[in-house]
């Protein structure tokens, strides 16, 4: 793109991004990290964006998920390992569902800024710079705390790489080889998902056995003994994002090296904004929040700036609209895309429009409600002829209590047991598989009617 340059956000307006007071330290912390090696490498990002290709027609399902911030205090290998573990799970119950291959994206390794929906807080008369999550300021209720500091950054990196790191190995390393689907299990004991997980696995061993019996085994058939795992972050600070910007020498075109995917928020999407300038010019796939508030005309202006040649894969819009609300938003969105003839994977997160304060003060989110509005989803996209591609979820593999619901239900007084998170509250991996087989309900039931590869 000879029109854009890396900086070119800069002359733009920003939104939701921290005004740094030390100039001198943010432009050194910048200088280290453009000197650092990328935590991808573009053709990894342009692989993953030839699978979202097939997303948007559905012959793959995006499965994406992880925190809503990752925090450098829950910086361990144990939480990294049972998120991975819960989205390999999740993906086995849609892949045997939809019998389309998944598309494993974690929200980790480098989802650490967050847009808030107030600029300060007020505690007990006490008002304060919001928390922007741990690459920019601290959790900590204190002035000193909530202080933007650039050098969180290079700690945000770091962490990225360690984790990254981890996920590869685990994915390579024979953690990840589908004849381990047993062994996934969790330690769950005798829950009604865990059943059926373990039904399953069971009917999976049994052609994993026919399989081997005719010569298919990990060693010869490698992609049964490994599995394609992607990341992907909100590009919110772009001091970061800019600086971890390479060239890719096979191409000549800019990639953003932080992530193999990167979103733009529901709040930071101006069409003539900062973050829209940034993510126009990296050959990333990229996300785009659709909220209530998303207009078709600002759909279609979005879309042909973030997706000018109108590559399948590039784009995917992420629907958050909340229960109940799907049937009024989403329709007017699918008319723009089908008017403009773009190729697009359609994501449901059905998140971020459910959140709610519970009756003991937590923000929480029913678990009704978030499988209310995949429902809504999936019916609409029935009715309209059009892919539904994936699904989008805040989403751990921890034994945490922060959305309410599921099968073992979590209610309001039980919040306060282990509610973790730094942010929006995460299904626990409980609550994580019963959703993925609905999922795999919807998508079965699509291919039943003949539905799955229906073209717009
Ligand atoms: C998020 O994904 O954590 C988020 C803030 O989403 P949205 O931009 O849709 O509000
Ligand atoms: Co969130």
């Amino acid at each position: 793109m000879s029109d854009w340059q890396k900086t070119g956000w800069r002359a733009k307006p920003r939104v939701q991004m921290p005004d740094y007071v030390d100039a001198e330290a943010l432009k050194k912390v910048e200088a280290q990290l453009a000197e650092y090696p990328p935590l991808v490498f573009a053709g990894e990002a342009r692989t993953l964006k030839a699978k979202l290709g097939k997303a948007a027609r559905g012959e793959a399902f995006l499965l994406q998920g992880g925190d809503c911030a990752e925090s450098f205090a829950a910086f361990q290998a144990d939480p990294i390992r049972d998120t991975f573990k819960v989205m390999l799970q999740m993906a086995m119950i849609l892949t045997y569902g939809a019998k389309v291959p998944v598309v494993k994206v974690g929200r980790m390794a480098g989802q650490f800024a967050k847009p808030r929906s107030a600029p300060t807080e007020v505690k007990d008369g006490v008002e304060l710079p919001s928390y922007r999550g741990d690459i920019i300021n601290e959790l900590e209720f204190t002035p000193e705390a909530r202080v933007p500091n650039p050098k969180k950054m290079l700690q945000a990196y770091t962490q990225a790489a360690g984790t990254l790191n981890l996920l590869r190995a685990f994915s390579t390393g024979g953690f990840a080889d589908v004849h381990h689907v047993h062994s996934w299990t969790l330690g769950f004991t005798d829950r009604e998902e865990a059943e059926k997980y373990r039904d399953m696995a069971n009917r999976i061993q049994d052609t994993l056995d026919f399989m081997a019996a005719a010569g298919m085994t990990a060693e010869t058939q490698h992609d049964l003994g490994t599995v394609d795992f992607y990341t992907s972050h909100e590009a919110l600070l772009l001091e970061y994002e800019e600086a971890l910007t390479r060239i890719d020498s096979t191409t000549g075109k800019w990639v953003a090296g932080s992530g193999h995917m990167i979103w733009i928020g529901d709040r930071t999407r101006q069409p003539d904004g900062a973050h829209v300038e940034f993510a126009r010019g990296v050959q990333n796939p990229i996300g785009l929040k659709c909220g209530p508030s998303t207009t078709a005309d600002d759909l279609k202006v979005l879309m042909a700036k973030l997706n000018p040649e109108n590559e399948a894969g590039r784009l995917t819009l992420i629907a958050r609209f909340g229960a109940g609300s799907v049937g009024e938003h989403l329709p007017r969105l699918v008319k723009a895309v089908r008017e403009e003839g773009a190729n697009v994977v359609w994501s449901c997160d059905p998140m971020h429009g459910n959140t709610i304060k519970s009756s003991t003060g937590y923000k929480t989110r029913p678990f009704d409600s978030v499988l209310r509005e995949v429902q809504e989803f999936f019916a609409i996209h029935n009715a309209e002829g059009t892919v539904p591609g994936g699904v989008h979820f805040e989403m751990t593999g921890q034994d945490v209590t922060e959305c309410t619901g599921g099968m073992r239900a979590v209610s309001d007084e039980d919040l306060s047991d282990r509610y973790h998170t730094a942010c929006d509250p995460r299904l626990n991996a409980s609550q994580s598989l019963e959703l993925a087989f609905l999922v795999a309900e919807e998508l079965s039931a699509r291919r039943e009617n003949g539905l799955a590869a229906a073209a717009v």
